[in-house]
């Protein structure tokens, strides 16, 4: 029998030793967090995109009564991203949190369905995204984007 060996190599730092440009777009992730609009779980979501032209582009967890209506952080800044510069790669997300305790200790990562779409992003643009994931007490950092949080994942090429 053969094997598929999966490989994903996650960096753990204290965020005092992220490089000068993700510790911005950490800040500007937990920024963004503020405009959560998160009545329900009370669970407050920020995500801020470096894109390659140099804009920085923030969203954050937007629910609804209607539960499946609402939307995760990650994936309204992507939609955001995509619709205001569509030619521009993503090259880097961060992703930050609060619960009622304050910002989390321990970074949280994407759901699957942003995986999803962040993989999409890097296949459209041919470009895979620095993911860094905030937690107070440190940063994890995925260099190799997307396709090593969701790897054996689906996409455009099996619909043709
Ligand atoms: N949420 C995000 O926005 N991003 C994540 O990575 C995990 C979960 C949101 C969805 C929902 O509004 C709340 O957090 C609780 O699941």
């Amino acid at each position: 029998m053969k094997e598929i060996v999966l490989n994903t190599v996650v960096k753990v730092c204290s965020c005092e030793e992220l490089e000068p440009v993700d510790r911005m777009l950490v800040n500007a992730a937990r920024e963004a967090a503020k405009g959560s609009y998160a009545p329900y779980s009370r669970f407050n979501v920020g995500a801020a995109l470096l894109l390659a032209n140099g804009e920085v582009v923030v969203g954050s967890n937007q629910e609804n009564a209607a539960y499946p209506s609402g939307i995760c952080a990650e994936r309204t800044a992507i939609f955001a991203a995509g619709a205001t510069n569509p030619d521009a790669p993503i090259v880097a997300l961060a992703i930050a949190a609060r619960n009622a305790d304050g910002e989390v200790a321990r970074p949280i990562s994407p759901c699957g369905a942003c995986r999803q779409v962040m993989l999409e992003a890097e296949t459209r643009h041919s470009t895979a995204m620095r993911i860094i994931l905030f937690g107070t007490e440190g940063c994890y950092i995925v260099e190799g984007g997307a396709k090593e949080l969701l790897p054996i994942s689906f996409g455009a090429d099996f619909l043709r």
